[in-house]
């Protein structure tokens, strides 16, 4: 028997994923929520996951009204309370100023990164009203606090979803519901397997990066899970840059070198 439960989007990879898993094994329940239905089918049922009475799949596309209705409605009908909602799903793909539908592209990642954010605020709110306030943490980026090369849509989207965490905090506060955002920085998800390959970002993070080294999922979903706890419980409209001190600095002198580097 469940006492709380959670709503994650973008729940059956990288960070939404390690999300479910930690806020399952903590006690939560949780509704899963994400495109991809046969990933998502992989949460539940091998040994050491949770049971399907406690994460609770459901395939749907974040950008669309009838997602956000039936996450929350779910979260109601199988725990009887909502008390987090982590609006985690996002897309992102560098994309040349002069590309042929470039400006479909940048669409599709409003619709996406901001668009859903919205409609997932505007979904869970009064569910999570009716279980005596909670907490909503949105995944943004270090993209959203800085520019990257090819990235502008991207940058855009998630410095958009960083301001409307603050104006949505305001709006939430006297219903005691906080809202914040984590910025992960580079962090070895499937979003970023293409990347990761490439020998010159490598050598980039090994130069730009303070700590030398990728992001894990886990470390933002515990970054997550506590903007979410009573840990929290003062800290609304702010966003947690998790980016290994990426974006501490500003990058035109070299880090301390290190051997392996
Ligand atoms: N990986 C990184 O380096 C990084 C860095 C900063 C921010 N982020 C952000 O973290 C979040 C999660 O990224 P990730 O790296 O875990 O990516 P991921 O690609 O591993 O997982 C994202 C999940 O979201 C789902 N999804 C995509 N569009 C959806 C939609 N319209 N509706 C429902 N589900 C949808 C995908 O199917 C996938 O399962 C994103 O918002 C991303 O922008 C990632």
């Amino acid at each position: 028997m469940v006492t709380s439960s959670v709503v994650i989007t973008g729940a059956a990879s990288g960070i939404g994923r390690a999300c479910v898993e930690l806020f399952a094994a903590r006690g939560f329940g949780v509704v899963a929520v994400d495109l991809d239905e046969a990933v998502l089918s992989t949460l539940t049922g091998q040994p050491g996951q949770p049971g399907p009475e406690q994460v609770v799949p459901l395939v749907g596309d974040v950008s669309r009204e009838e997602t956000g209705t039936a996450m929350a409605q779910l979260a109601l009908a199988r725990f009887g309370r909502l008390d987090v909602a982590v609006l985690n799903a996002g897309i992102g793909g560098t994309l040349p100023w002069e590309a042929a539908g470039a400006v479909e592209r940048l669409d599709r990642i409003f619709a996406v990164n901001v668009r859903g954010v919205v409609i997932g605020i505007r979904s869970v709110v009064p569910v999570l009203r009716g279980s005596g306030g909670g907490s909503i943490v949105v995944t943004a980026s270090s993209g959203g606090l800085q520019g990257e090369p090819g990235n502008w849509a991207y940058n855009a989207s998630k410095a958009a979803v960083i301001n409307m965490v603050r104006a949505a905090a305001l709006d939430h506060a006297v219903q005691n519901i906080r809202i914040n955002a984590v910025a992960p920085g580079l962090t070895e998800t499937p979003l970023t397997a293409r990347h990761r390959t490439d020998p010159e970002l490598a050598a980039a993070v090994g130069r730009r990066i303070p700590m030398q080294r990728w992001g894990y999922a886990r470390e933002h979903a515990a970054a997550i899970w506590f903007l979410a706890s009573p840990e929290a419980s003062y800290v609304t409209g702010t966003t947690l840059v998790a980016d290994g001190g990426l974006t501490a600095h500003h990058g035109a002198v070299p880090l301390p070198a290190r051997p392996e580097f």
